[in-house]
């Protein structure tokens, strides 16, 4: 089945991803989506504040995929393949474009765009930041790679979103097989040394894989054993 998109584009909201979620428990279809063009209170991951100035993309996705709970978590991945793609389409070549788990989009290294999901009732709210024009310190944005390729907040958008329609039906009819293997082809660190913090544990190994629902796979260098990591932080010391 299709994916009829919705879109509702905004000046400015608190961030797309609360109004998304509200629209979620008003019974709001799927393609739902909701985009504006700066946010008062973005939110990243963990919590964490997400800068979000005029100039950038931010938008949320309604999605009532209909998967068990366990499995929701994968449609971070579907959308980490779709941005890449889209990136593809603006980017110059002689820049190095990785995903890295969970589901970061490194440009040259460098963090440039993240993603949310986030539950809802028996809906998910899919949160998509990509730094376009501007990037905080140490982050990167679009235009520093796009050469003169034209590049503008919403043709990206539509970008995202039909490479989004293409592989989440891929993932609804055919599972997360081939949607793994498309972001493996571009993990970052894979078979690098990586280090996790899981708030209360650390560990120090290689990364091995990214298992068949989404979990990163570390060998342990001190046991050699190998843990699949569902949630946590990662880093990479060599890179
Ligand atoms: C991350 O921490 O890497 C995830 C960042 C997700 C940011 C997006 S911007 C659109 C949507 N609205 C929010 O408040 N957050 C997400």
């Amino acid at each position: 089945m299709s994916i009829d998109w919705n879109v509702h584009t905004y000046a400015s909201l608190p961030s797309t991803q609360d109004y998304v979620k509200e629209l979620a428990e008003e019974g709001l279809p799927e393609g739902t989506v909701i985009q504006c063009l700066e946010q008062k209170k973005g939110r990243g991951r963990h919590g964490r504040e997400w800068v979000s100035p005029i100039g950038n993309l931010y938008m949320s996705i309604l999605l009532r995929p209909g998967c068990d709970v366990a499995d929701a978590g994968q449609l971070s991945f579907v959308a980490a393949v779709a941005l890449s793609a889209a990136m593809d389409e603006v980017m110059v070549p002689g820049h190095s474009k990785t995903l890295k788990w969970p589901n970061d989009i490194l440009i040259d290294g460098k963090k440039a765009s993240g993603i949310l999901i986030e539950r809802e009732g028996d809906g998910y709210a899919l949160g998509i930041g990509a730094n376009i024009m501007s990037a905080p310190e140490e982050a990167i944005c679009l235009k520093e790679v796009s050469g003169d390729n034209r590049l503008a907040i919403h043709p990206f958008r539509d970008h995202v979103l039909a490479h989004f329609a293409v592989f989440y039906k891929q993932w609804q009819e055919d599972g997360f097989a081939q949607i793994r293997e498309k972001w493996l082809a571009q993990a970052h660190g894979l078979n690098a040394p990586i280090k996790v913090d899981l708030g209360n544990i650390q560990h120090e190994g290689i990364f091995r894989e990214l298992d068949e629902n989404g979990a990163l796979v570390v060998e342990i260098s001190e046991s050699g054993k190998t843990i699949a990591i569902n949630s946590g932080e990662v880093y990479f010391p060599d890179l």
